[in-house]
């Protein structure tokens, strides 16, 4: 079969907080497909029925309409679907990347890019990876978790210094993009960071902090890919430092020991595998001055702009952005 008789439905956009990094990546992953010759529609499940009908002005233009993810349901079960051979999810965050809408593509039996319904979930709720991490040997910050009406600040605090100590790292369990996440330098910031997470999600977690350096590393075809350095300007890989251009640094192939990448290699690998992603994910780390890597999440649907992380690793293993949108296209068939 030819990438001509393939038709494939690029969901974008999406009723996410990263509705916007959806966009991004949605747009490079259009310009790859077409350049491949794949009989391309583009998605929006967040729009319902009426899609926006040009396409152009789709991927330039600020919404400011009310997104529901109610509309999913809809739109998957549509007639939009009916010759799709694969869905390529260029989605990121709630509703797209924890396998709500993967399971809904699966009732309908369509096939679709990246992990399955439960990695999808797992790996969107960071508590449940860390436990995968715990059975499966992958080392990982200590921590623990803060369900919301059992904010107990005091025993929050007491928590902190029983387990870790200052500074700690405050997280929104099922977000991204560094969205509503505190670095916690003592108690007095507590409070805050506690209501910060809590805006995102119904459970946080408290995690120690790691200092050190900041790598990811990308698995494809089970493989995993040259690790990567990420140096934030500001010194913290939040949402601006990831989303505008040069307020961040990459380094790829990280300058570290090959005994070292190896190692954070084989912990992307586990950390993949403990979680059961299938077709290609990045994996977060920390990395200690003494080589000690603490393994922080698994992201199952990474951002895919042709200047992601995932597509700068694939070019330094010798895959071009392109090859990289087809191997996953053919690796979901
Ligand atoms: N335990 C930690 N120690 C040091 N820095 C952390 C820790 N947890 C998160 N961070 C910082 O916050 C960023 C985002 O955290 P991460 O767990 O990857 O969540 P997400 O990317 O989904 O928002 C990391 O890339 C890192 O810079
Ligand atoms: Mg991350």
């Amino acid at each position: 079969m030819s990438n001509s008789d393939i038709s494939v439905a690029l969901l974008v956009g999406g009723s996410s907080p990263e509705r916007n990094v959806s966009k991004a990546s949605g747009k490079s992953v259009l310009a790859a497909l077409s350049f491949l010759g794949y009989k391309v529609k583009v998605i929006d499940p967040a729009y319902g029925l009426n899609q926006p009908k040009d396409v152009e002005k789709f991927f330039v233009e600020k919404d400011f309409t009310e997104l529901s993810n109610r509309n999913y349901v809809e739109v998957i079960n549509s007639t939009m679907f009916d010759d799709v051979d694969v869905a390529f999810i260029a989605l990121h965050g709630k509703w797209g990347e924890d396998g709500t809408l993967q399971s809904l593509l699966e009732l309908r039996g369509i096939k679709y890019t990246g992990s399955k319904v439960l990695a999808s979930a797992t790996a969107m709720d960071k508590c449940m990876t860390k436990v995968m991490f715990q059975h499966y040997d992958v080392a990982s910050p200590r921590w623990f978790v803060i369900n919301r009406n059992e904010e107990d600040v005091e025993l929050i605090k007491s928590k902190i210094k029983k387990f870790f100590g200052y500074p700690c790292v405050f997280k929104p369990n099922d977000s991204g993009s560094t969205i509503g996440l505190t670095i916690c330098r003592g108690d007095v910031e507590v409070g805050h960071a506690i209501k910060t997470a809590f805006k995102y999600s119904n459970k946080i977690l408290v995690e120690e902090y790691i200092p050190g350096r900041e790598m990811t590393v990308a698995v494809l075809d089970k493989h995993a890919l040259p690790p990567l350095e990420i140096k934030p300007k500001g010194g913290f890989y939040d949402y601006e430092s990831k989303y505008t251009s040069g307020m961040s640094e990459y380094i790829v192939p990280a300058q570290i020991p090959p005994k070292v990448a190896e190692h954070l290699q084989h912990q992307a690998l586990l950390a993949y595998n403990s979680v059961g992603c299938e077709s290609y994910g990045r994996i977060d780390f920390r990395l200690t001055t003494e080589y000690k890597s603490y393994c922080l999440e698994v992201n199952t649907l990474p951002g895919m702009t042709s200047t992601s992380l995932v597509p700068k690793m694939a070019k330094a293993a010798g895959i071009s952005f392109e090859e990289l949108i087809d191997r996953i296209i053919k690796n979901s068939l």
